[in-house]
């Protein structure tokens, strides 16, 4: 297995999509272990796609817990409904937000992200991590990130045992 990704830098997003999803696939194949799934995951997605945080929230009695991610450190601790992360969590719908000013409630660890996509990921339907990404651009997020992150939740959902 490559342990490096390689994305074209100037191509569109969705190019820059397509090209990374089968190397997280192969980056994670034979892999069992779920952190070290997730920090390679985090770190694919952070440099594949240039984005200013990524990582985990991983649900551990009833609230969010940072899990693997990279960027600047984080806020550690997110209550369900709280937040982007906590209403993912509490919702298990996938939250596009194009201005974290916009959002009430939003969670700033950083303030330099000026927008965000969180997905939840499930096992036997109930929310299990959620994803977050953050840009430092405004209305960077649109349905192609969703498309493709929704594939990368699909990957996770396959791995990750309790
Ligand atoms: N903004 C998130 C908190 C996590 S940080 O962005 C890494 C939220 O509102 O849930």
């Amino acid at each position: 297995m490559s342990e490096e990704i390689k994305i074209s830098p100037s191509a569109d997003k969705r190019t820059r999509y397509e090209e990374l999803i089968p190397q997280v696939r192969s980056l994670v194949a034979g892999e069992t272990d779920v952190i070290a799934n997730l920090s390679n995951i985090a770190s694919a997605l952070k440099y594949g796609m240039d984005f200013f945080w990524v990582g985990f929230y991983l649900v551990k009695n009833n609230e969010l817990v940072l899990g693997p991610f990279q960027g600047p450190v984080a806020c550690t601790r997110i209550a369900e409904g709280k937040g982007v992360c906590g209403t993912v969590m509490k919702t298990g719908e996938s939250i596009i937000v194009p201005d974290v000013d916009s959002f009430p409630g939003h969670i700033a660890c950083s303030s330099d992200s000026r927008s965000e996509i969180v997905l939840p990921a499930k096992k036997d339907g109930k929310v299990i991590l959620v994803l977050d990404v953050d840009s430092a651009f405004p209305d960077h997020f649109d349905e192609t990130d969703r498309e493709y992150l929704d594939k990368i939740i699909s990957l996770v959902e396959n791995f990750y045992i309790e």
